[in-house]
């Protein structure tokens, strides 16, 4: 591929081209054996210094910025939040140039509000890359996912994705629709109409309110989460209903084509947006994606430090 990477941080995939997406799939494919070998480790970010920065629980994306990072040879410094000068008073932006004035390289954020990644980018010279701010963007998770697609069905230019679940509050629902329109995917989103954003077709995306409609043609469903910590107020009658008429089950399995691929970004409510047996089972590549996860942090993280020699 041609193109270079020439950008200091990973905001969203908004901001992206489809060759800057198809060039951060590609370096991730390479990386991806790395994680095979019986000793996971390569000298390629040596004396690079990686700071966590996470405002917000996480399993997934914490654990495999860590792993992707260590497996590089960078050094690492986990920020705890809640025990940090923050608690003291300190501005985020304070804190940021505080950092900075350690000389790290990388700092990796989550937070609750949607763009302080980008105030920090605009702030502070190490690159920033974006691990889910508000309800914007988390665009690893985006690119993983699109990569977890893209080993299946060596493809993803004419596909049809459809996204169920909680649209309005997914920072996942919008990185994977950046980028799978940007690649040249049909993208439908599905889900409660107190859960659907307002004018999401400018994004490109044909809405459905039916399940059923979204399960029937589509090559992959991507079940999400409902955020009930971005909610403010109840935006569904129960648990139960919800359960009922968009989680995901065996029953509504049988509208699927037989190879689809059943996706969930984590964490799962089991028995709320998908069952047991369907997150379980044959058709679904959830823990594909955690793996490809690292594969795809991995990449990220070597296109954004500027290392131009690729030692491994
Ligand atoms: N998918 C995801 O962002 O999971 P975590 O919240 O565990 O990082």
């Amino acid at each position: 591929m041609a193109v270079k990477w020439t950008k200091k941080d990973l905001l969203g995939l908004e901001g992206l081209s489809a060759d800057e997406i198809g060039l951060i799939l590609e370096t991730a494919d390479s990386f991806k054996e790395i994680s095979q070998r019986p000793i996971k480790k390569v000298p390629t970010l040596r004396g690079q210094t990686v700071v966590l920065f996470f405002f917000e629980p996480s399993t997934r994306t914490r654990t495999s910025f860590e792993l992707a990072a260590k497996r590089m040879s960078a050094d690492i410094v986990n920020i705890q939040t809640n025990a940090s000068s923050l608690t003291k008073g300190e501005t985020l932006k304070d804190t940021a140039k505080n950092i900075e004035a350690m000389k790290v390289n990388i700092i990796i954020m989550r937070h609750s509000a949607s763009g302080a990644p980008q105030l920090l980018a605009e702030s502070v010279s190490p690159s920033i890359i974006n691990a889910g701010d508000g309800s914007h963007e988390h665009p690893t998770q985006g690119l993983l996912d699109m990569f977890t697609i893209k080993e299946h069905k060596k493809k993803i230019a004419g596909l049809n994705v459809s996204i169920i679940g909680d649209i309005a509050h997914s920072r996942v629902a919008r990185s994977n629709i950046w980028g799978l329109t940007k690649l040249g995917a049909k993208v439908t989103v599905c889900g409660p109409a107190t859960l659907m954003p307002p004018e999401i077709e400018k994004l490109g995306v044909k809405v459905t309110y039916d399940i059923k409609e979204a399960i029937e043609g589509a090559d992959v469903i991507n079940m999400l989460r409902i955020q009930l910590e971005r909610q403010g107020q109840s935006l569904f009658p129960s648990i139960r209903e919800y359960a009922m008429k968009f989680g995901l089950d065996a029953e509504k399995m049988k509208y699927a084509k037989k190879d689809v691929l059943i996706m969930h970004p984590g964490p799962i409510n089991r028995g709320v947006e998908i069952t047991p047996e369907v997150a379980d089972g044959p058709y679904s590549v959830i823990l594909e994606q955690v793996t490809n996860g690292i594969a795809v942090r991995m990449a990220v993280l070597y296109l954004v430090s500027g290392v131009k020699e690729r030692i491994e």
